[in-house]
């Protein structure tokens, strides 16, 4: 069928096949012409198939030969309705993996669950023997808990105060004034069940009990911080408690890994248009201000440009890893560069409907917000037939 993006609210229903195999390629392209990186050979992505994880498979892959499995959530086509862009994606990124001799399986379900684990468990020991990097790069809005059973739902809510401030509709370009509620102690929690680091600890037990991780294996796990205007709806509402207490749990498991020489790590990465990022209020308004600075002066980034240089200057440089104070990596470096945030400030203050074109990049948010699904690439004829029944062969 012809294939066209159906949009509602902040995500779009429909996904391109061809266009997301142009997006994969695009970044394995992206990785090979930045040269080998001394990294990884067995690799497990949880949270494979979009954003962060999805570069992080790809640059394991394509910078370092690695063979990888990767764990996702996505909805496979059906006749009639595309798949989800993360499916696709995956497809392209196993075709790709295939013809380059590299190993690459993928198993599609909940990755909170107990029965993922094992299937992954299992399948590590079946291809792979042992595996020495986790990247956990989930992001969702629910989490059923595997003991209790209990179905928690995060929420992005502010904590104590009551939030207004500017945030923008991306597909109209409507800057307006949003107003949050504050959350219930109810709230902090479950979002803490959710995005927290419980199931990142989870996953690093299992794999360690089940003896399928390798002596001096890592684990990392992202994380954001960004800038004061985002604060109350990010770092120090729900969402950030969530992310203190992943930050946290990384020590935990670095205890954990210590018989077999093992660290966690979390890394804080730079605001990028994602379908996890474009469904916060605020950002998609900071992301579009930043976009435009950052590339006016040359250090803006996309996922692939952020996971290629977190391995390649952080993660694998045959010397120590660099962190904060508080034990984070940082590749937000060049966001969070003191006069970036400066500037951004100041053209937060003046933002308006009228004026968002020209001082910000809108029209960068709006193209990486379809890009996400396939849609906008060069080089992919959009009105020919596209098939989207494809599927991903040996998917488990
Ligand atoms: P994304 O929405 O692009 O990717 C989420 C991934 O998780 C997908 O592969 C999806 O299939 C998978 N997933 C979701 N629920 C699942 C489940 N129940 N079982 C198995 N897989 C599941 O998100 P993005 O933005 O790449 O986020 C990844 C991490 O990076 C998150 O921790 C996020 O907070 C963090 N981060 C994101 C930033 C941004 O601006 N987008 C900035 C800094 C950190
Ligand atoms: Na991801």
């Amino acid at each position: 069928m012809i294939i066209e993006p159906r949009m509602r609210g902040f995500i779009c229903l429909t996904s391109h096949p061809k266009g997301c195999e142009k997006n994969v390629l695009n970044q394995i392209d992206y990785v090979k012409s930045k040269g080998a990186i001394d990294g990884p050979k067995k690799v497990l992505v949880i949270g494979a198939s979009t954003g962060f994880g999805l570069a992080s498979r790809i640059t394991s892959a394509f910078g370092s030969d690695a063979a990888t499995i990767g764990v996702f959530f996505e909805k496979a086509p059906a006749e009639g309705k595309t798949a989800s862009p993360g499916y696709y994606n995956s497809l392209a990124f196993e075709a790709a993996a295939g013809k380059a001799g590299l190993y690459a399986k993928s198993i599609n379900g909940d990755a909170f669950s107990n029965e993922v684990k094992e299937q992954t468990i299992d399948l590590i020991k079946a291809d792979l023997g042992q595996i020495d990097l986790v990247i956990y790069s989930l992001a969702s809005p629910v989490r059923q808990h595997p003991v209790s059973g209990v179905l928690h739902r995060s929420v992005l809510k502010p904590i104590g105060d009551t939030f207004t401030d500017k945030t923008v509709d991306f597909h109209t370009g409507i800057v307006s004034d949003v107003t949050i509620t504050p959350c219930s102690d109810e709230d902090i929690a479950n979002t803490v069940e959710v995005m927290g680091g419980e199931d990142w600890a989870m996953w690093m037990d299992a794999l360690l009990n089940a003896g399928v991780l390798a002596d001096g294996a890592m684990t990392v796990a992202y994380s954001y911080i960004g800038p004061k205007v985002t604060e109350p709806v990010y770092r120090k509402g729900t969402i950030g408690m969530a992310k203190d207490h992943l930050e946290a749990t990384a020590f935990k498991i670095t205890d954990d890994l210590a018989k077999i020489g093992g660290k966690a790590f979390v890394s804080v990465n730079k605001a990028l248009v994602t379908q996890a990022s474009s469904a916060i209020p605020v950002i998609p308004l900071y992301i579009s201000l930043l976009y435009k600075i950052m590339k006016a002066e040359g250090t803006h980034e996309g996922c692939i440009e952020q996971i290629q240089r977190l391995f390649s200057a952080r993660l694998y440089t045959n010397g120590s890893i660099p962190v904060d104070e508080k034990g984070r990596i940082r590749i937000d470096d060049w966001e969070m560069n003191p006069e970036v945030q400066k500037e951004v400030a100041e053209l937060w203050k003046g933002a308006t409907t009228e004026n968002l074109t020209a001082i910000g990049d809108l029209a960068g948010y709006k193209s990486d917000f379809l890009n996400l699904f396939g849609f906008g690439f060069d080089g992919v004829d959009y009105a020919a037939e596209a098939n989207e029944m494809v599927e991903i062969p040996g998917l488990i």
